[in-house]
């Protein structure tokens, strides 16, 4: 018989594991234990009477469930701890259950010994019911024991040890760095934590190791790397925590290709881990191919729905809302019959909602007529150039979105997601290198360009001498040495070659406002050290918190950390975030301001 686990349960092993007051794991017993005398521990999942004195025990451990048939078990209520002696028998015929590891066996002729009593627990824990987020955080504790998040827990366990194992065949070693630091500039708000021995004086959790990992290149460690801990006070969503995890890497004397190589290894281990298979190929495309293409530098390559480019079509156009910069299209194959008036005038205003002037949606008929209220602004030839473009037939639906080339990419992006996305581990695991990132991803209201990653970020090799004669929008055409790996949609991770010279990291700096004066500040060890001799470094790190998540099918990553935040950063467990002790604060030298009165 074929094992029925789901394929993206990790398989356990515990033989020659101290055992305690057990001799086996429930849910490992198989016809080949039958006649040996076991002892189980775990909880009461289910209890079935039959008859006057018997009844069916399923106990429930870490592993699984098996079936224990006691006589006289009236005070055994669900989920008390006990522990069963018996004796492994084939299960009579007929009662086989072939959806269960242990279908074939129970255990017979049992004592029982009670090890603790509980309570009713406040929702029942089989995975059959939805069971509301609050009460299921409340009381983690009791959510752990149900069978999705000891798989999802037990998974990470496995991702985790994959990835050490992983880097460190390749040579990296792990270093722990502080988390009590100055600040840390990924782009996220800092939490800060007083000091009592300095008052008004703070410390920032980190939001990554970043400085961190780049000096211990500057002090010879070579090739490190950490399971780090990350804090970001930023809004929460369903790939995004106040805390999270990163494998993070940093190497002396490699560039890029090394670098990509290293994470490379770590996420098919990773993958193989969990899945039992590596994943097929990583593919690799630049930045700009994934915006022009995708619509998004984190594209989901795993379906079509491509953007094509139709601004040449429309070149001469008299088409006022087609006279722009950048015109695209994505062509729906055979959509035109599902999209009645209403769907398009929702799918419109949600493009606008996402910045577009409008929509233009069209449906192909027979002969390639184009049904649209706007066709008969459009000249024959557009119509037909059109039809070639997007490789139109007669049943597809194509929308088209005229702009600033950037807000193109943006809206059909978005729209090509909400039309075509499939679930997050459907179709296997698609991971996919995207490199050449710019250096800068906007400018702000100054005109200072604010940095794509963050701003110890090496300028491409051969955008170098354009960084130092940019001026204004040029500043946007600078290539950076970053990349991104990307898993099914999801932003995986970052990484860059950095920047190992004072005067460049100078100037980069000062190109993002950040002065000399500043810079020294908040910077001033960084660039201290550098003056010592820093190898050339590069490194990345990737979110496990996400990586798991996907591996397991889950749409949100608090399904794989055991103590999340909830959507409003609170801990419903532990109360937190919670007052503290006024005589705690005046330790630290602070006073708590009454909250704003709302503007009148
Ligand atoms: P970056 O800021 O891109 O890079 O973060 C890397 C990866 O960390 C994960 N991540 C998160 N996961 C859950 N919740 C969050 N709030 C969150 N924020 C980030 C994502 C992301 O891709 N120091 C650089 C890396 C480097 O340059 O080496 C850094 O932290 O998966
Ligand atoms: P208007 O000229 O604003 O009346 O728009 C005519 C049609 O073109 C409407 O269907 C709009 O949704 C659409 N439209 C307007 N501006 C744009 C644009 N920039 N890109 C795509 N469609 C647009």
């Amino acid at each position: 018989m074929t094992d029925p686990t789901p394929p993206t349960a990790p398989t356990l092993a515990f033989t020659g594991v101290a055992q305690g007051l057990r001799t086996d794991y429930c849910g490992e017993l198989r016809v080949a234990d039958v006649g040996r005398t076991v002892s189980v521990a775990g909880w009461v999942a289910r209890r079935r009477e039959h008859g006057e004195h018997l009844a069916f025990i399923d106990l429930r451990d870490r592993t699984g469930i098996v079936q224990c048939v006691v006589d006289g078990a009236a005070d055994l209520r669900s989920e008390y701890v006990v522990r069963i002696t018996g004796v492994v028998r084939h299960r009579p015929e007929g009662t086989v259950n072939a959806g269960l590891g242990t279908g074939e066996v129970e255990v017979g002729d049992c004592t029982v010994e009670v090890l603790s009593v509980a309570e009713p627990p406040p929702f029942p824990l089989d995975d059959r019911r939805e069971v509301d987020e609050n009460l299921r955080l409340r009381h983690r504790y009791l959510d752990l024991r149900r069978d999705r998040m000891q798989r999802n827990l037990l998974a990470r366990s496995k991702v985790n040890s994959a990835i050490r194992t992983a880097v460190e065949r390749q040579g990296f070693v792990e270093v722990e760095t502080p988390m009590l630091i100055a600040s840390t500039p990924e782009g996220a708000r800092d939490f800060i934590v007083p000091s009592r021995l300095s008052p008004g004086s703070f410390y920032a959790l980190p939001q990554s190791p970043q400085l961190f990992k780049q000096l211990a290149m500057v002090g010879g460690l070579d090739r490190y790397y950490q399971i780090a801990r990350c804090l970001r006070d930023e809004d929460l969503r369903a790939d995004r925590q106040f805390e999270f995890m990163q494998l993070d890497l940093e190497a002396s004397f490699v560039g890029q290709e090394e670098v990509l190589g290293f994470i490379s290894e770590a996420v098919v281990a990773a993958v193989a881990a969990v899945t039992g298979e590596p994943p097929p190929e990583i593919g690799r495309m630049t930045w700009l191919e994934a915006q022009e293409r995708f619509g998004s530098d984190k594209p989901d390559v795993r379906f079509g729905l491509e953007l094509v480019e139709l601004t040449e079509v429309f070149a001469a156009t008299e088409f006022n809302a087609f006279k722009a910069p950048c015109v695209k299209g994505i062509r729906v194959p055979g959509a035109a019959a599902d999209f009645g008036r209403n769907k398009l005038d929702d799918l419109t205003a949600q493009a606008k909602r996402w910045g577009a002037k409008g929509l233009v949606w069209m449906k192909v008929e027979a002969g390639g007529v184009l049904a649209s209220p706007v066709a008969k602004f459009l000249s024959e030839a557009e119509q037909a150039a059109l039809v070639t473009a997007l490789d139109a037939a007669e049943g597809d639906l194509l929308l088209i979105v005229a702009d600033e080339r950037p807000k193109v990419w943006h809206v059909l992006g978005l729209l090509r997601l909400e039309l075509g996305r499939p679930p997050v581990n459907e179709g296997g695991f698609t991971f996919l290198w995207v490199v050449d990132f710019p250096l800068f991803e906007a400018l702000d209201d100054e005109g200072n360009p604010v940095p794509a990653h963050h701003p110890f970020t090496m300028p491409h090799d051969d955008d170098v001498e354009l960084l130092a004669r940019a001026q204004g929008e040029e500043y946007l055409q600078v290539r950076s040495q970053a990349y991104d790996l990307v898993l099914n949609g999801w932003e995986l991770g970052s990484g860059s070659v950095r920047i190992h010279r004072p005067d460049i990291q100078q100037q980069v700096f000062s190109l993002l406002g950040i002065g000399p004066e500043e810079a020294q500040a908040k910077f001033g060890f960084l660039l201290d050290a550098f003056r010592y001799g820093a190898p050339p470094h590069a490194g990345f790190a990737f979110g496990i918190d996400r990586l798991v998540a996907l591996l397991v099918g889950e749409e949100n990553i608090r399904e794989v950390i055991a103590y999340p935040k909830t959507q409003s950063g609170a801990d419903p467990l532990t109360g937190a975030p919670t007052p503290v002790d006024p005589a705690q604060l005046t330790e630290l030298g602070l006073r708590i301001l009454p909250p704003p009165t709302p503007p009148s």
